[in-house]
């Protein structure tokens, strides 16, 4: 089978580049915008420095803001109802993966409203039309929503967090502009951050990955590596790279796959409400070591790419741990935790079951089963 590549009909990238969204929807004959952001976003002033643009421009939106972190079937619904009412023509996505993923399924359900039960719409629905015309800013560096063909809804009721993959949500245009994130508290640009790593990681290391996407996954680690201490202390240069490095990581991922850390971080969203970022930063170096032996030379590379010096006069086992170790440091320098305590025994057997029946579970490169699975989530607890 041939390899797709699904990217952007166009981005933006660089201090600034919302400015460019005016422009963009009037060249578009665009009417009026639903604004698709969250609650803290509209309280900090973030969301309104693209509403401001708007304003600025004379166009026409409406903002819906009934997203939580880790967005649930019923903010899609509720979603899809306010914007039918709104007389929208496009979708405006100002936010993390969250605010971001909200607004693709609801543009997904206003465009194909057969799957408007939501959760038909997991795994590779067979949508027929291109989701409403998209426009996305993250304003967190970590998911990459903004590029990738995924979006993830947590299922309340059954403690579940689902991925759907379906190239009809890609946004058209993506507005990757590191402005947009300086608002963000050290812990969360921390987690987010170590979220793009594991992509990249995650990606490059997937059993479909390939040259191309290669490309896009070691730049992405090497980026990331290079500028996320400096986007924790808020450094302009940090901020730039970060915005830049996760965006790289999602061309790549998107387009091949992940694997069990973000299994085990999609089931500890469900169940704990973990933040994502957080659950797969703990996950990534444990799960490093749990595929190390199905990774051939790629840890060399891994380590390469995480500035580690000497790694062409390694042996096998002396770079497999170098790169673990690189990305347990670079966690800690950001002050991630290494436990979860919120973890329980007897949510063992659930955990296990729901990372195997996840979705990025099969990209994973060694298989997982549901006692190795008890055996990595013992690691954090
Ligand atoms: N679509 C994808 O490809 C993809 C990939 C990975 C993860 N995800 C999903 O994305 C979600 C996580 O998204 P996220 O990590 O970006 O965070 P988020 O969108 O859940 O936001 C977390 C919190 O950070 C705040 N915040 C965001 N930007 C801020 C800023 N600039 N300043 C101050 N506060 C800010 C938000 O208001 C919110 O309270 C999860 O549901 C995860 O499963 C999606
Ligand atoms: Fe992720």
């Amino acid at each position: 089978m041939a390899n797709r590549i699904n990217l952007n009909q166009t981005s933006f990238h660089g201090a600034g580049a919302i400015n460019e969204i005016a422009n963009e929807a009037k060249i578009r004959g665009f009417k009026k915008a639903f604004v698709c952001s969250d609650p803290d976003l509209i309280k900090f002033g973030v969301t309104s420095k693209v509403t401001d643009v708007l304003e600025n421009a004379g166009l026409e939106y409406e903002i819906y803001s009934d997203i939580k972190a880790n967005p649930t079937i019923e903010n899609v619904k509720n979603g899809v109802e306010k914007f039918k009412a709104s007389g929208a023509d496009y979708i405006i996505a100002i936010g993390g993966g969250s605010s971001m993923d909200t607004a693709k399924a609801i543009g997904i359900i206003i465009a194909n409203p057969e799957f408007e039960d939501v959760r038909s719409l997991e795994g590779t629905a067979p949508t027929k039309n291109p989701c409403v015309p998209t426009i996305a800013v993250p304003t967190t560096a970590g998911t990459a929503a903004e590029v990738t063909i995924n979006y993830v809804i947590t299922d309340v009721e059954r403690k579940r967090k689902f991925v759907c993959v379906d190239p009809h949500d890609m946004p058209i245009i993506a507005v990757v502009d590191p402005d947009m994130m300086s608002s963000m508290p050290k812990g969360l640009t921390a987690s987010t951050g170590m979220d793009a790593l594991t992509h990249a990681i995650e990606g490059y290391i997937t059993k479909g990955a390939w040259e191309m996407t290669d490309m896009f996954h070691l730049k992405a680690i090497e980026i990331i590596a290079k500028s996320l201490r400096g986007a924790v202390e808020n450094t302009k240069e940090g901020r730039e790279g970060m915005a830049l490095g996760q965006y790289i990581a999602g061309m790549g991922f998107s387009n091949v796959g992940l694997g069990i850390a973000h299994s085990m971080a999609h089931t500890l969203g469900a169940v704990y409400d973990t933040p994502h970022g957080v659950a797969c930063a703990m996950m990534l170096p444990i799960v490093m070591n749990y595929n190390k032996e199905t990774t051939g030379e790629k840890y060399r590379e891994i380590a390469r790419a995480m500035g580690v010096e000497g790694v062409d006069n390694m042996s096998v086992e002396e770079y497999r741990e170098a790169a673990i170790n690189a990305v347990r440091k670079l966690s800690a320098d950001v002050g991630i935790p290494e436990k979860l305590e919120a973890i329980k025994e007897e949510d063992l057997d659930f955990l296990a079951e729901s990372t195997c029946a996840d979705a990025c579970a099969p990209g994973n490169p060694r298989d997982i089963d549901v006692e190795n699975a008890k055996a990595l989530f013992r690691e954090i607890m």
